[in-house]
């Protein structure tokens, strides 16, 4: 305890409310707005980029136009750039490898994402290879470490991910069905454009995707093990989940409403900046036991986080019945006296909220309802062969994965 907390505490009497040590640095310059995009070649010069690799996914860049007002920007700029496109949702580490070692002798200084996280992510793959050399896996599976990166910027086209200013980097090694990411500093991109226009082309489908992965990386946030000791972190993170809630309904009917379009972009930065958790460990269980169901049934990572939410919710809420009840009354405006009570109410609330969107809250409305030896191989997946626990809030070993695969299997 600090003095501060010290001081504090002996003043009150009140107990539990030291935010832990934190640094806090996001570093990325965020041009935001409608237009911003033709701002991209001035922000690629000004981080003194000279040739840039112009990376997008399957082609919707292509059919809205944003390609053609990039690469306009980049001329306009007199800048030199090379284009490569199909990056698929949930990034193969081959396409990364392979674009690695067709530019690791090219000149190039500069990567441009023109995506979503899956875009941004190959990029940030390739700038820790095309810095520090491959195999790139090497800085996922944790045998060879970032010491630096080529620059990335970014032109946002789903919110979502929250990779336009975060420090990770997600890929799926497709051979062996892992899905792994990286953490870095280095990984904070040098720009983010995020023009919320870009986002109006979305299917629903990825629109309730994004706003589900928004919402989760505040609620992996939120239960952490030092749940509760920061009341200013608390109260950003409720904020967001409220607003970006009731903007995604929004944004489900009328997916030209600018204003919808710009809260839930700006609530996908603010949620995985690390802003929502600060002062506090993060759990990111969820993630965990999501990722390997992408990695196995290649499923949209928002999917695969609301099918799974629901369950570990279920299976920890016994360890923190206040912190779900406190979760369902500041989100939800639930009104129940008894945390029990509050408690179950919250996991139905936010279930609600995603059958509203159309995702999937058990494993039979995405993958199928699963066979043990199925269920089994997952938790052995996410486990890494039962060599690890995930999550902080409660710690998670193979067998507890195995049990909230097994609620989450209806
Ligand atoms: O590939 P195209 O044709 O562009 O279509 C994409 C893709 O099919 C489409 N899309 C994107 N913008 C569009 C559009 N379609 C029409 N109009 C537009 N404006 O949306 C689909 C999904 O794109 P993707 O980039 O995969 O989405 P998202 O941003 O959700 O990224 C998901 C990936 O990010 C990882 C996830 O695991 C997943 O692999 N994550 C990365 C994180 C990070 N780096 O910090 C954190 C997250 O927790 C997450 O793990
Ligand atoms: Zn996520």
């Amino acid at each position: 305890m600090n003095s501060i907390c010290f001081l504090y505490h002996s003043i009150t009497f009140r107990g539990g409310f030291c935010m832990n040590q934190f640094t806090y640095c996001v570093p990325t310059n965020v041009i935001f707005g409608a237009g911003t995009v033709s701002q991209v070649g001035q922000a690629v010069a000004q981080c003194g980029g000279t040739h840039v690799l112009v990376l997008y996914g399957g082609g919707s860049v292509l059919r809205n136009g944003t390609l053609d007002k990039v690469t306009a920007s980049l001329e306009a700029a007199k800048l030199r750039y090379d284009v490569e496109g199909g990056v698929q949702p949930n990034p193969r580490l081959a396409l990364a490898q392979k674009l690695t070692d067709k530019y690791q002798t090219s000149g190039i200084d500069f990567l441009l994402a023109v995506g979503g996280g899956s875009v941004l992510d190959t990029a940030k793959a390739m700038a820790m290879g095309l810095y520090g050399g491959s195999p790139i896996w090497d800085y996922f599976d944790r045998t060879r470490s970032v010491t630096g990166e080529l620059p990335v910027g970014s032109v946002l086209t789903i919110a979502a991910a929250g990779s336009e200013t975060s420090d990770s980097a997600v890929l799926t090694n497709e051979e062996i069905h892992v899905k792994r990411g990286c953490s870095t500093p280095h990984n904070r991109p040098r720009f983010a454009i995020m023009d919320p226009e870009l986002t109006y082309s979305l299917p629903p489908y990825q629109t309730a995707c994004g706003v589900t992965d928004i919402m989760m990386h505040t609620l992996e946030r939120y239960f952490a093990k030092d749940a509760g000791q920061n009341q200013m972190t608390d109260g950003i993170a409720e904020a967001l989940l409220r607003n970006v809630m009731e903007n995604g309904l929004i944004a489900m009917n009328e997916p030209e409403n600018y204003q919808a379009r710009s809260e839930i972009m700006w609530s996908g930065s603010l949620s995985h900046n690390d802003l929502t958790g600060l002062g506090r460990d993060k759990d990111f269980a969820v993630h965990q036991l999501g990722h390997q169901l992408s990695a196995v049934y290649d499923l949209a990572h928002g999917a695969s986080l609301s099918a799974m939410w629901p369950h570990w919710a279920r299976y920890v809420c016994h360890n923190d019945m206040a912190r779900f009840a406190n979760l369902g009354r500041k989100v939800l405006g639930l009104r129940c006296d008894d945390d029990e009570t509050c408690v179950l109410s919250t996991i139905r609330g936010f279930m609600d909220y995603w059958h509203t969107l159309g995702m999937p809250v058990c494993l039979g409305d995405c993958i199928g309802v699963q066979n043990e030896a199925t269920l089994k191989s997952l938790a052995k997946g996410c486990s890494y062969q039962g060599t690890r626990t995930i999550g902080a809030f409660v710690k998670l070993d193979q067998d507890d994965m195995l049990e909230i695969y097994r609620m989450a299997n209806i």
